[in-house]
């Protein structure tokens, strides 16, 4: 297979290796930009008209205009997709405010940068599944607009080396309560009491793609789902899981070196997982 990538800068498609931008670029200067990762299986892209949607949001949040409309964006991403060698891969779109001469104050007239590269999916291990994933709590010392996908990710590449370093997958944000809110690259969940609980959506947590469909399929599995704060601490809580667009939903059996429930992964992750990997194998067919 040839391994040769192409990558998409600002209008033109190159091979990865010669793919730069200018070193004034405000992504570089300041992380003056937004990104999403979309996941495709088999040639067709997971969710991609959500994933745009919410780059449009984040670009309207810190005011960059889109480089242009959606559609166009969605046609860029799949010729990406296609002049690359992945049957399953992920895309990444990263939009900068632009290339200008340093200097805190923005200018209305820059002109907005945009990337496009595409790397193959992993798939988590089977060995990963059967045991599930592991993560440490911190205390959340990111910004207050967690909900912009920002490309300002020191914060999580801080918690990830912590995770690393603790031999674990994953670190938890807590807030100053104790409350769980999400993980540096996953949003979390909780079963209390037979419940699905997750943290809400607002400033505090990324409004992840796959949340939203663990919600929609927990909903047809007829099990309950709460949006509300909460603790690993609250008794009854019996299950652990995370989700985000490369890993689809994973049980999560330790934390902070504790067993969660019973330390291996429960039956309700069991189940939404499944559904969801049968949603994502129509997908691959399709
Ligand atoms: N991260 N929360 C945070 C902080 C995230 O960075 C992500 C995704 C999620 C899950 O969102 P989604 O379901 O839309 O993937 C939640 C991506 C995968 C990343 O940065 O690579």
């Amino acid at each position: 297979m040839n391994k040769r990538l192409i990558a998409y800068v600002n209008g033109t498609f190159l091979p990865l290796d010669d793919a730069s931008i200018h070193i004034e670029d405000r992504g570089f200067q300041f992380a003056d930009g937004v990104y999403e990762v979309i996941a495709c299986l088999g040639g067709n892209f997971l969710d991609i008209k959500p994933h745009l949607q919410r780059l449009e949001s984040s670009c309207q949040a810190i005011r960059i205009p889109l480089p242009c409309s959606l559609s166009e964006l969605g046609s860029l991403v799949q010729q990406t997709y296609e002049k690359n060698p992945f049957t399953n891969a992920m895309a990444y779109i990263q939009v900068t405010r632009g290339v200008a001469p340093r200097s805190h104050q923005v200018s209305e007239s820059m002109t907005p940068s945009l990337i496009i590269t595409v790397r193959d999916l992993p798939m988590p291990s089977d060995e990963k599944l059967a045991e599930g994933a592991s993560a440490i709590t911190l205390k959340d010392f990111r910004w207050g607009r967690c909900d912009i996908k920002s490309i300002a990710l020191l914060a999580s590449v801080m918690g990830k080396q912590e995770a690393a370093a603790n031999c674990v997958d994953e670190a938890f944000w807590l807030d100053s309560e104790g409350h769980l809110l999400e993980g540096c690259s996953t949003n979390v969940f909780a079963l209390i009491e037979g419940r699905l609980i997750t943290h809400p959506l607002g400033h505090h947590i990324l409004g992840g793609i796959m949340r939203k469909m663990v919600i929609r399929v927990a909903e047809k599995a007829a099990v309950k789902v709460e949006q509300r704060p909460w603790k690993l601490s609250e008794s009854g809580l019996t299950e652990c899981m995370m989700s985000s667009t490369t890993n689809a939903l994973l049980p999560v059996c330790r934390i902070d070196g504790e067993p969660v429930g019973r330390g291996n992964p429960g039956p309700v992750a069991g189940k939404l997982r499944a559904m969801i990997i049968d949603e994502l194998e129509v997908l691959r067919g399709r």
